[in-house]
Order: C-alpha cells, then structure tokens, then sequence
C-alpha cells in the first residue's frame, strides 16, 4: 500500500515528537506520505508498510530512525531570510554591545540553533565582516547546530547552488563567494575567512542540553519554535535564554510568538528580545 494508515501515521508522529519535539497534526499525513515515499523508494521497498516495519524494527531503529528525521524536517533557509534582524544587528546592536557587556576584549559569541545549511550563520558573518569595514574590528565566533547531520555536512561544506544565492546582492556575492573552476558547474563556495568563523555541531534543541561553556550574546532561534508544540517550545526558549548573558538578544522568525511565556526577556521587536536578567 502507497498510502500511510492511520495507525502507522500514529506511530510515526510519537517517534519523529519524542525524538524532536516536532509536532506532526494529522493534517500533515500526505506530506510526511510524500516525503517517506522517497525513503521507500531509496531501499527499494514496495509499500508504506513495508516500510514502517522496518522503520520499528531493532535494525531499522539503528540504521533508519536518523534517515527518516532527515526527510521529515523542514530545512528550508535562504541568504539573508528576515534580514531586518540583520540590519538591526549592525546599526544598533552591535554598537551597544561593544560598548556595554563586551568591553574591549570579550569575544562576541553568536549561535545560529536550527541553522539548517548554514545561509543563516554565513549571513550573519557576512553582516558583521561588513560591520567591522567601518567598526573597529573585534573577534567574534557563530556556533551553528542543527539536528540533521546531513544539514550539517552542508554548512560545513559551505557550497550553494545559484538557486540557494538568489537575490543576495551582486557586490556581497563577488567579495564573499567563490564560483567553482569549472565553468560547467553552476556552484559557488564561502570564502576561507568566512567558514572559519562558523563551527558546526550537532544538537537536538529539545532533547540536548545547551552548551553551558560558551556564554552566547547573541541567539537566532528562527523558523524552528514553529515546527513544536506550545510545552516544547517554552522548555526550547527556557534552554536557549538560560545560554545568553544578561544584556545579549534573542530573535525568532516572524511567523513564531513568545507571547505568554514567563522568561527574562524584554521585547525590543516583535521578534527580538534582550535578557534582562541571569537564570
Ligand atoms: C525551516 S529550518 C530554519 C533554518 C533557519 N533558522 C532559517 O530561519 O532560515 C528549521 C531547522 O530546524 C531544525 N530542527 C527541527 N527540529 C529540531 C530540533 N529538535 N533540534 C534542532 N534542530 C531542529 C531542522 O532540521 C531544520 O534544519
């Protein structure tokens, strides 16, 4: 059978929720359909169920679990997505936190959490390279992590097609894109300085704890709350604001609210928020 019953549909939603915290409603059913389609095709399997029984089973839990998160995530990202975040960053905030919290010295730490490929915490480099032309320039390191391992290997690989740099501006994509040797390829790459400030790690933002070593100024939390539940997506904040410093930011994407949740944030925008106190 191509078509997902509704018992493995059930199945399928409390081991993607346990495992990730995203929340599949039933009305996702033909979409998760379409995207397991292409697992089932892959190992060359006949049927759904075929599938979903390999899926549960022990090996399938060892060698599949991982593949079929992969194809359930949404990874959608672009060059400069929400860019007035951005240029919030470099007209306003980064002066004030240069003059405030980081003193001369500190190195501002930024983490990109559900950076899919990477355009998020390459833009954000890329916006602070640009700062710093007409800024006293500072250290400064993202940390990007994702749940996809393959999404990782992306960033980290930092190669885009011309489809991913659509509409980034032509004397960006000259100073900080390389296009590959071969002509016949349509790619282009980061340049060295570029990558080298971002590190890539793994990290399941609901089931992980945070990294408590590196104190974060800055946190993007962007298109992602969006994928969870309401519980999930406070117990996801609570992380995440538990790893900035009092006076550093917190954004999230546009369609996504904290409204309602009890943190110590003072909204600045409708999606930026300044920690006012530690916890
Ligand atoms: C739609 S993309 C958003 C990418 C980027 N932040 C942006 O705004 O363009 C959502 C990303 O969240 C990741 N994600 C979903 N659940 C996650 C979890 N529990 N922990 C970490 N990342 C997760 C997905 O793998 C996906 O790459």
């Amino acid at each position: 059978m191509l078509k997902l019953s509704r018992s493995n549909f059930e199945r399928l939603r409390e081991l993607v929720y346990s495992n990730t915290g995203i929340n599949l409603t039933f009305e996702k059913r033909e979409m998760v359909q379409g995207r397991l389609f292409r697992r089932m095709k892959q190992l060359e399997l006949f049927s759904i169920e075929e599938y979903c029984d390999y899926l549960f089973s022990p090996e399938g839990k060892a060698l599949e679990l991982h593949k079929m998160l992969d194809v359930i995530t949404t990874n959608k990202t672009d060059f400069f997505r929400e860019n007035e975040h951005l240029v919030l960053l470099s007209e306003t905030l980064l002066n004030e936190l240069f003059n405030s919290i980081l003193g001369k010295y500190d190195c501002l730490n930024i983490w990109s959490a559900g950076c899919s490929s990477g355009e998020e915490a390459y833009s954000i480099a890329i916006t602070l390279e640009e700062y710093f032309k007409k800024n006293d320039r500072r250290d400064y390191t993202i940390y990007a992590s994702d749940i996809s391992t393959t999404m990782i290997d992306k960033g980290k690989a930092a190669i885009y097609s011309m489809t991913d740099i659509y509409g980034v501006n032509e004397s960006i994509l000259k100073e900080y894109f390389l296009r590959s040797k071969d002509s016949e390829k349509a790619i282009v790459r980061l340049i060295p300085q570029i990558r080298n400030k971002v590190k890539f790690f793994k990290n399941n933002l609901v089931n992980d704890e945070v990294k408590k070593d590196i104190q974060m100024h800055l946190v993007f939390c962007r298109n992602v709350l969006i994928y969870f539940d309401r519980s999930t997506q406070e117990k996801v904040v609570d992380k995440l604001v538990s790893a900035i410093v009092p006076g550093g930011y917190f954004f999230h994407g546009h369609s996504e609210s904290l409204v309602g949740m009890n943190m110590p944030l003072k909204r600045v925008s409708p999606t930026v928020y300044k920690k006012v106190y530690g916890k």
